[in-house]
Parts: C-alpha cells; sequence; structure tokens
C-alpha cells in the first residue's frame, strides 16, 4: 500500500502536487475538464487541511520549449472556477524563476497556485535532476496524483520524489485501487474486451491478461490481423502486417492456457473509409475484397452480449468500431450498453473507450473510467509505473 495524503500532516506545509492536466483544447477552450475534475478531490482536501497547494502538469508536448499554445493559463481559469477562488498562474517560459520562487514562498495555507506547462524545460521529459531540484525547492512534499502521466519517468513525475518526501493523491489511490483489483483480484468470470487498430499496440496487454481472464473478446481494426492469421480474406480492412504471426501465436496461447478468446464471426464492411459510403454486413469468411471492416457486425454484438452478461468483472479497452462515424459505432455502442446494464465491476481504460462511453452518456454507469490512456494500458500489462514507484509505501 501506497502513502497518501491522508498519511501525513498538511496544516500549514507547502505541497507541490504533479497532476495530469493534459486535456484537450480547442482554439484556447478546454473541450474536455474531466482530468481536471478527476483531481478536484486532492485539491479540495489539501486546502481545506490548510496547505499551500503548487500545482504542476503538462499540457500536449512542446518539445522543451516555452510555445503559448500550450500555456497551462485556460487551466488556471477552470481550476479557478472549480475551486471557486483565484487560483494563482504563476507563468513562467522556464517554469521556476526568482519570481516563481517568490510566488511559492508567499503562498499560504489554502491557497493554490498553477506553475507553467514542465515540459516548456528540455530536462522534464529526460527526468533532468537540476530541473526536479528547482521544483522540489518550492515545497516541503510532493505528492502525485497524475495517473495519466505516471508512466513517464520525468522530472516532475518521478525525479522531484529524490529530494521530497511523497505521497499519492485520491486519483492515483483510485485507479490503482480500481485497475489493480480487477486485474489481480477479479471476481470471475473476468472478461477482457480489448479493441483499438492495432495488435501491435496490445500485445503486452492481452499477452499479461491472458494469464488472469476466463474470456478475451476481441474487436476492433485489431480483428482483421486475427482474420489474416486465421487465412480469410479481408479486403481493404486494415491490417498490422508486422503482427500477423503474433496474433496465431496469441489464439494459441489462449487456446493452451484454456481462455475463452473469442474473434468477431461477423463485420460491418464499407466501401470507402468515412460515414456515408456502401456497406455489407458479412460473415468473416465473406469479406469482399474490395471493402473494409469497419465494426463487429450484429451476431458478433449478441455473442459479446452474452458474455458480458456472464462476467463478473469487465475491463475494456479500444473501441469495437470506427465509433465516431454513426454509421459503424453500433458495436462499440453496444458494448457499452451492455456494460452499463451489466452488475459486473466494469473498469474502462482511458483514451478511445473512455470517449466513447462518455460520447454515449454511459460514464455514470460504469465502477470506474480511467483518466490515463497510455498509463491504464502499461498498467494492464502488468508493469510498475515510475510515478507510483516513487510514492513511499504505508
Ligand atoms: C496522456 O494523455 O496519455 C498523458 O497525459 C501522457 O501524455 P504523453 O503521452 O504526451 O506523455
Amino acid at each position: 500500500m501506497k502513502k497518501t495524503v491522508k498519511d501525513i500532516d498538511l496544516k500549514g506545509k507547502k505541497v507541490i502536487v504533479r497532476c495530469d492536466f493534459n486535456v484537450p483544447l480547442k482554439e484556447g477552450v478546454i473541450t474536455d475538464d474531466t482530468r481536471i475534475t478527476a483531481a478536484m478531490p486532492t485539491i479540495e482536501y489539501m486546502v481545506a487541511e490548510g496547505a499551500a497547494v503548487i500545482l504542476m502538469s503538462h499540457l500536449g508536448r512542446p518539445e522543451g520549449e516555452a510555445n503559448p499554445k500550450y500555456t497551462l493559463k485556460p487551466v488556471a481559469d477552470r481550476l479557478s472556477e472549480l475551486l471557486g477562488k483565484e487560483v494563482i498562474f504563476a507563468q513562467s517560459d522556464v517554469v521556476v524563476d526568482d519570481e516563481v520562487k517568490a510566488k511559492a514562498a508567499a503562498l499560504g495555507g489554502g491557497e493554490v497556485m498553477l506553475l507553467e506547462n514542465v515540459r516548456f524545460r528540455k530536462e522534464e521529459t529526460k527526468n533532468g535532476a537540476e530541473f526536479a531540484k528547482e521544483l522540489a525547492s518550492l515545497a516541503d512534499i510532493f505528492v502525485n496524483d497524475a495517473f495519466g502521466t505516471a508512466h513517464r519517468a520525468h522530472s516532475s513525475t518521478a525525479g522531484v520524489a529524490d529530494y521530497l518526501p511523497a505521497v499519492s493523491g485520491f486519483l492515483i489511490e483510485k485507479e490503482v485501487k480500481f485497475l489493480g483489483s480487477a486485474v489481480e483480484d477479479p471476481k470471475r468470470p473476468f472478461v477482457a474486451i480489448m479493441g483499438g487498430a492495432k495488435v501491435g499496440d496490445k500485445i503486452s496487454v492481452i499477452e499479461n491478461l491472458l494469464k488472469k481472464v476466463d474470456t478475451l473478446i476481441i474487436g476492433g481494426g485489431m480483428a482483421y490481423t486475427f482474420y489474416k492469421s486465421m487465412g480469410l480474406e479481408i479486403g481493404t480492412s486494415i491490417l498490422d502486417a508486422d503482427s500477423i504471426e503474433l496474433a496465431t501465436e496469441l489464439l494459441k496461447k489462449a487456446e493452451a492456457q484454456g481462455v475463452n478468446m473469442i474473434i468477431p464471426v461477423d463485420v460491418v464492411c464499407a466501401k470507402e473509409f468515412r460515414n456515408e459510403t456502401e456497406t455489407l454486413v458479412c460473415s468473416r469468411e465473406e469479406m469482399p475484397a474490395d471493402m473494409m471492416g469497419m465494426d463487429i457486425g450484429p451476431k458478433t454484438v449478441e455473442l459479446y452480449k452474452a458474455e458480458i452478461a456472464k462476467a463478473a468483472t469487465i475491463v475494456w479497452n479500444g473501441p469495437m468500431g470506427v465509433f465516431e462515424m454513426e454509421n459503424f459505432a453500433k458495436g462499440t455502442l453496444a458494448v457499452a450498453e451492455a456494460l452499463a446494464e451489466s452488475n459486473a465491476i466494469t473498469v474502462i481504460g482511458g483514451g478511445d473507450s473512455a470517449a466513447a462511453v462518455e460520447q454515449f452518456g454511459l460514464g455514470d454507469k460504469m465502477t470506474h473510467i480511467s483518466t490515463g490512456g497510455g498509463a491504464s494500458l502499461e498498467f494492464l500489462e502488468g508493469k510498475v509505473l515510475p510515478g507510483i514507484a516513487v510514492i513511499q509505501d504505508k
């Protein structure tokens, strides 16, 4: 068990908190503030306990240079709204300078400030010690609550813990609880649903989950690589050519390990990669040479719904089809609805599947939706995440 903010005395302490405020923006306006609201319980708790709270995060990939496109100013404004009081935005192109140090030193108990995008500094993504020291010099305690960035060993996620005692916030605690217990101590039957375009991207997750699940359901673009490995015609569907052998091996492994691994039995095909195009529903043995698979077919939907209905724990990562296009969203929607109706523990990996569930308005029907895309995948792979490893044990 890792120490959390509840295990330390915060009153009168200066606390530097790594959050993942890497939110989508359109013309400077935040289009989804989930990651900000997910950080609020920790921030509100620290404020209530009388800590002086210094927040830090990255936004996008400015590659070590100050760039106004990636400023955290819109996040400071949103935080102020959510907290109902001013969050001081300590803008600096170098993140920490004398002025920022003075602001941090003057910050009183219950006050909150936000540093500029830590990726304005080249050292950040290299886990540079000097930058980590600069960040640490602002505070007495390091709190990591950036689950979405916990798979990165950077100055602000890991290095800073070399110079300050490190505890976790409530978001990391919650993510580890739900993702961890789903995988390590699942109520059975345990069903994992894997989608997305490339088998190669999910190979380690599938391998790790094969050791743990009762049923593994495959959907999305990666299904066509499995088809290819089964000797089927896939027309113009997306193919992860480097992973065909891998797909064969995974099918063999599943069989050897007694896992019920299910590949879609039918497909919604399209002539072109767009919503308004000629479509055809066919069995996986009948895909036309001039069409591409865009979604799982209705028989597969029924098959997957039946498996989901039997499950006691479900982990879902990756959409079943091109859900961004209405005509090819049915498979992903059906799976999301089946999860919403199920009494099982439902854990949604971040990224596309989280976006799909929210788009369908089913977010509050799930047990847990991870705020981490890459981080939740690495967690499900069984990897130790550097940002979690640095947190002190209880
Ligand atoms: C994410 O969005 O997955 C995290 O914020 C990490 O961002 P990164 O992939 O740029 O490190």
